[in-house]
């Protein structure tokens, strides 16, 4: 493995496609014509505003929306035709972390990662009984790689922002995903708090051969930590590019360029400026 964490994108099978994707809610067109192909390994990052689309786009890839048009492969299946078990068996192998975190605030950080395993087990387990010793191991092992196995037996809400997010990779991890999804997962989090989750993130990506795609809306944080940028605006691609040798003033010409407002040229820059305020 190299030194530099870069991941081993195997171009040869995208285990996620998108061919001209569009999806309406009623007047609103949140994607417009997307067409993209994600290779095993690889580490995209979803750049774009508020409302561009980038939350649309991540739910189509564990069937939580179905496009308007336009076909959505995953894992070799056509998500738009899966029902069952085979859907459940899709949506377990693809874990999903969000801004918010999403843990039981209630529930132990164990308990919260075990819930993880719910997607690959049958029947209901409530509390630690219901779940092996097996599997107890297992997720205390997350925990010591996510940097938490002292923290296993505490309330989640006992935990600050950046921790319950390490929390919920580990929870993910515990699917055994094929593909991790992250929706904004440092946009509640303090700049180093960011940097930590991000590094998180590229580390166990890169170690079990993760597909990551996950948005952002900071450019700096992409390119520090990105294969590939996706640039997205108004729900269409404006911007697909490996970010090797990338600078920040290329992104910002590439998103200038295709403002169409005055107001929109603005609003990239008010939160290039709020990013930079905020670190
Ligand atoms: N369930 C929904 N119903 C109606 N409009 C939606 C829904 N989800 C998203 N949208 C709209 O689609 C557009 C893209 O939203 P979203 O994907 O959440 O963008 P982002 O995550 O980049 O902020 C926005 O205009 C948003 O208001
Ligand atoms: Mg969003």
């Amino acid at each position: 493995m190299s030194t530099d964490m870069s991941t081993t994108a195997d171009t040869t099978s995208p285990v996620i496609s998108l061919a001209d994707v569009t999806k309406r809610f009623g007047e609103t067109t949140a994607l417009d014509g997307v067409s993209l192909e994600v290779a095993r390994g690889e580490m995209v990052v979803l750049l774009g505003l508020s409302g561009s689309g980038k939350s649309t786009l991540l739910r189509h890839l564990n069937a939580l929306e179905q496009p308007t048009s336009g076909d959505v492969n995953v894992l070799g299946d056509q998500v738009s035709r899966l029902r069952g078990r085979p859907l459940r068996r899709l949506r377990s192998r693809v874990g999903f972390i969000f801004q918010q975190f999403e843990l039981v605030p209630s529930l132990t950080v164990l308990e919260n990662v075990l819930t993880g395993a719910l997607a690959t087990i049958r029947g209901p387990r409530l509390g630690l009984f219901g779940y092996s010793k097996a599997r107890k191991l297992e997720a205390l092992g997350h925990l010591d790689r996510v940097g938490l196995l002292d923290r296993a037996y505490q309330r989640a809400d006992t935990l600050s922002g950046g921790q319950q997010q390490r929390v919920a990779i580990a929870r993910a991890l515990m699917q055994r995903p094929d593909i991790l999804l992250a929706d904004e997962p440092v946009a509640s989090l303090d700049p180093e708090s960011s940097e930590q989750v991000m590094r998180l993130i590229r580390e166990i990506a890169a170690a079990d051969g993760l597909t990551v795609v996950c948005s952002l809306h900071q450019v700096d944080l992409a390119i520090s930590w990105a294969d590939r940028i996706v640039g997205l605006r108004h729900g269409a691609v404006v911007l697909d590019t490996p970010v090797e040798g990338l600078t920040k003033a290329e992104v910002m010409e590439i998103y200038g360029r295709v403002a169409t407002s005055t107001a929109e040229l603005e609003a990239v820059q008010n939160e290039l400026l709020a990013a930079e305020a905020a670190r």
